[in-house]
């Protein structure tokens, strides 16, 4: 029996996407992760950088605008699209690619950092994500590092909020949670109101705890794992975001 709950990926990530998440996805905000993953990632001009499941582009074009050399991928044509035009205006370089995470295409060992942000990590059963992590360590040279973040499981059970919400002048995008706990997945329905009309599609995330980080990326090849808090802070079980950075 096939127990893959549904995933819209085409409803889910298109124009209403970022018609409601552009301002919390705001310049301050992504000028301050592009902050963290420097510090973090050690990165520096001319390091080949993926940023992977990249989507519209706002974290890859600062890196651009930094010096590195970046690829951005994803499997949403309408945010590369917005991604390169954005890259264009800012006058920077970076070779956005149409494709899946799961399959990535490049050689082995020929990147030095891989960027997976803003809970771009957990759409797929397990197999699948393990699969992502197979890749990355893959085509990371040794010594390059991954970064992911996540929502962090133990306060987000902790604060459990069965319904999310995002209001941008008449429009509003409604969430209902669930949580599966024998999956490990949150299980969400999304109601879109906009501009008069309304539409319902089905998402999922599979959120892993610390330790579940750790284990699946030595499984998957990594030599190390570090875990943070949001903003690099410690983590506790107050923590509202995981972040964790991979060594090859
Ligand atoms: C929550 S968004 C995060 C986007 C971006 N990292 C950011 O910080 O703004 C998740 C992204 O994952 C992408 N995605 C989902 N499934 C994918 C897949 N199989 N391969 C590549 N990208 C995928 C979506 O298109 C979307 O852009």
């Amino acid at each position: 029996m096939d127990q893959t709950p549904p995933f819209d990926f085409d409803e889910l990530f298109d124009s209403d996407y970022l018609y409601f998440y552009e301002p919390m996805l705001n310049d301050e905000r992504s000028d301050a992760t592009v902050d963290l993953l420097w510090e973090l990632l050690e990165l520096r001009p001319g390091m080949a950088v993926l940023d992977l499941a990249c989507g519209h582009g706002r974290i890859a074009n600062r890196l651009a605008a930094r010096g590195c050399q970046v690829t951005g991928l994803d499997a949403s044509t309408v945010f590369l699209e917005r991604a390169s035009a954005d890259a264009e205006a800012a006058g920077v370089t970076v070779d956005y690619r149409h494709g899946d995470m799961r399959d990535l295409p490049f050689a082995d060992a020929s990147l030095d950092r891989i960027v997976c942000v803003f809970t771009a990590f957990g759409y797929f059963d397990d197999d699948g994500n393990r699969t992502v992590l197979l890749e990355a360590a893959r085509v990371l040279r040794p010594g390059g590092r991954f970064y992911a973040d996540q929502h962090h499981l133990l306060s987000m059970v902790r604060n459990w909020q069965e319904e999310f919400s995002l209001r941008r002048d008449g429009d509003w995008m409604i969430d209902e949670h669930d949580y599966d706990a024998a999956t490990g997945r949150t299980i969400n329905e999304r109601t879109i109101l906009r501009d008069g009309r309304s539409r319902t599609l089905h998402y999922f995330v599979r959120t892993l705890t610390g330790p579940e980080w750790r284990d699946w990326l030595h499984q998957a090849g990594f030599s190390s794992a570090a875990l943070y808090g949001e903003g690099g802070s410690e983590l506790t079980m107050d923590s509202r975001r995981l972040i964790v950075v991979g060594a090859r």
